[in-house]
């Protein structure tokens, strides 16, 4: 296959079902044999743990509670993770290296806030079903004091509430002692789409310091693959759009055009990057569409969503359509987290290194919580 991340993370994942991408550093690794363990919580569909095992790591907890996730997270790692959050004690959460989350963005990305305005609901850490979840993570941290973090999220967490959001976040993992990286990152290094995401990588400041020695990883040197070579030459004719579907959409991005909003399908380039691929494209696929030679546009197959996001063909989907898209649209770049991990890893060798403690995960008592 031409897809070059594809074969990156294919090869990653053939190795050993472990993923030594990796080159090892010089330290003993953790219990297990893996070289730094972690946890995944708003698992999704597991971005986060391809990512990461391929960094190394062995993921020991998954919590995810959405029913089609599961069937996605069982089909793909043999494991179902555990439910709601809120009802996970701290103590029954194994210890870890690495704390990773996606938490819910609806509550921070500017689609979802517009729409719960315009519902007349609270937005931001208002929202009460999904924007206090952020603080999950905080209680867990609080309890299992693990040395590294990982959170990711929409760009606009940064900006939402004039930056008050951003503010709290920050707080909250600060008076935890923990220094704080963030970074906006864009897919688009790593597959054919524009993705802008922020991922939050924090240090324990009571085991590294204050100046671990952390940077965001920087593009790969290789372009990414093509759009057209992600695609598929002959994709079922039901994801080409109907008439009165094209029609609708021309005629709402004219009605958007002729009052100055931007607002409007996007026909994507073959040889470019593609719009970021939201949780809402089973809806019409308006955002992401590949135009055809003589026919309507169409949307993209749920096989090519999942090589927009970098996910291998040799994870089966075993959901529908509209939860594939979902899940896809939904989820992390697992290259991108690859490369965030691959920066991480150095640090926790780095600590291992200078403490001479040998395993991150048999630190000292007065270290650990
Ligand atoms: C942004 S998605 C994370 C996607 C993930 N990073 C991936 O690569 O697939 C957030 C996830 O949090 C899950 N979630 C929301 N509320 C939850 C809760 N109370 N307990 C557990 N999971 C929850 C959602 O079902 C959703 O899958």
């Amino acid at each position: 296959m031409s897809h070059l991340a594809v074969e990156l993370l294919e090869s990653a994942v053939d190795q050993q079902g472990q993923l030594p991408l990796f080159k090892p550093p010089p330290r003993p690794p953790a219990e297990g044999g893996a070289r730094f363990k972690f946890i995944d919580l708003f698992a999704g569909i597991g971005g986060f743990r391809l990512g990461l095992e391929a960094a190394g790591g062995e993921c020991v907890y998954s919590c995810e509670w959405d029913r089609w996730a599961q069937v996605t997270y069982r089909a793909w790692f043999g494991e179902n993770p555990v439910g709601d959050i809120r009802e996970v004690k701290a103590e029954s959460i194994p210890d870890h290296d690495v704390l990773a989350a996606g938490f819910p963005c609806q509550p921070f990305s500017i689609a979802g806030v517009s729409k719960k305005k315009s519902l007349g609901r609270e937005h931001g850490f208002r929202d009460r079903a999904q924007g206090t979840l952020f603080f999950e993570i905080i209680r867990i941290i609080e309890a299992k004091r693990p040395p590294a973090i990982i959170l990711e999220n929409v760009k606009n967490l940064l900006s939402h509430d004039r930056g008050r959001t951003w503010e709290v976040i920050r707080g909250a993992l600060e008076d935890l002692d923990y220094k704080v990286f963030p970074s906006v990152i864009d897919a688009a290094s790593w597959v054919p789409q524009h993705r802008e995401r922020i991922f939050v990588v924090g240090f324990d400041r009571r085991v590294f310091g204050d100046n671990p020695p952390y940077e965001a990883p920087t593009p790969p040197r290789e372009a990414p693959p093509t759009l057209a070579s992600i695609l598929d030459p002959n994709p079922d004719p039901r994801y080409t759009l109907s008439k009165h579907l094209w029609k609708y959409l021309q005629d709402y991005a004219k009605k958007h055009r002729d009052l100055g909003h931007g607002f409007g399908f996007g026909l994507a380039d073959l040889n470019g990057v593609t719009r970021t691929l939201s949780a809402r494209y089973y809806k019409d696929g308006s955002e992401i569409l590949i135009p055809q030679a003589g026919r309507n546009p169409r949307r993209l197959t749920p096989r090519e969503a999942a090589r927009l996001m970098g996910f291998p063909d040799k994870l089966e989907i075993a959901v529908s359509d509209t939860q594939a898209y979902k899940q896809f649209g939904n989820a992390v770049v697992p290259l991108v987290v690859a490369a965030v991990a691959r920066r991480i890893v150095p640090v926790l060798a780095w600590q291992v290194a200078r403490s001479g403690n040998g395993c991150l995960l048999k630190r000292p008592p007065s270290v650990a919580s």
